[in-house]
């Protein structure tokens, strides 16, 4: 697939922003990977058809469009490999919130870490941002490893803040503020 990118990471990997032409491949690496992607990611199991990841994404651009989420697809030597996004701006605060997935057969490689540095850059290069947070539920190590990595800092623990296949969950708030970004402490990412 040619699709101009949003943000060009290096020669394989890329971020596209929400389009229709991705609904069909997006809902194909959902459905192959869900039995993995389910675990942490409760709208997997009513995403059943590719109508389903039309309707995401037709939202996604119409958020996108009016700058109350900022929905990206990541794709890998042309093929879907995941999503990262804001999945919303609170603008009055100036901060943000961003949430990720990667398909199982290419995690452990540190593309997230790497794509994670590259968005969060662009947000508080092109966005009048503050803060940006990074929610994980109890558990989710691996996605707690992405904020560590980056030098988010661990600001607390909600307790049973989410309630998924019954069960609640606490969640970690991560966060990081554009002076520590811009303290260039975490530069050696690029
Ligand atoms: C969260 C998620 C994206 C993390 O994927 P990941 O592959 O572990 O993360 P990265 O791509 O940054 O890779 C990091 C791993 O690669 C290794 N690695 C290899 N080269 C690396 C490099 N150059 N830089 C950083 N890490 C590197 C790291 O050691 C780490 O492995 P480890 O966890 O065994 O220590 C993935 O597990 C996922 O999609 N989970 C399901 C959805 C989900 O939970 N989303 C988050 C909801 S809050």
């Amino acid at each position: 697939m040619n699709l101009r990118p949003f943000i060009k990471i290096d020669d394989e990997l890329s971020l596209h922003l929400a389009r229709p032409e991705l609904a069909e491949p997006v809902f194909n690496t959902v459905d192959t990977h869900r039995t993995y992607l389910r675990q942490w990611l409760p709208w997997v199991d009513s995403t059943t058809s590719v109508e389903d990841t039309k309707t995401y994404i037709r939202e996604s651009m119409q958020h996108n469009t009016a700058g109350t989420r900022l929905t990206t697809f990541i794709m890998l030597g042309g093929k879907i490999a995941g999503s990262i996004g804001v999945v919303h701006f609170v603008k009055d605060h100036k901060k943000c919130e961003i949430g990720y997935w990667l398909r199982e057969d290419i995690q452990g490689r540190g593309i997230m870490t790497k794509i994670c540095a590259s968005f969060i850059h662009h947000l508080f290069k092109t966005k009048d941002l503050n803060r940006i947070e990074i929610l994980v539920a109890g558990g989710n190590q691996k996605s707690r490893n992405v904020p560590l990595r980056l030098g988010f800092s661990s600001e607390g623990i909600l307790r049973q803040s989410l309630l998924m296949y019954g069960k609640y969950f606490d969640v970690e708030l991560f966060a990081l503020l554009k002076n520590d970004w811009e303290r260039g402490e975490y530069a050696w990412i690029f």
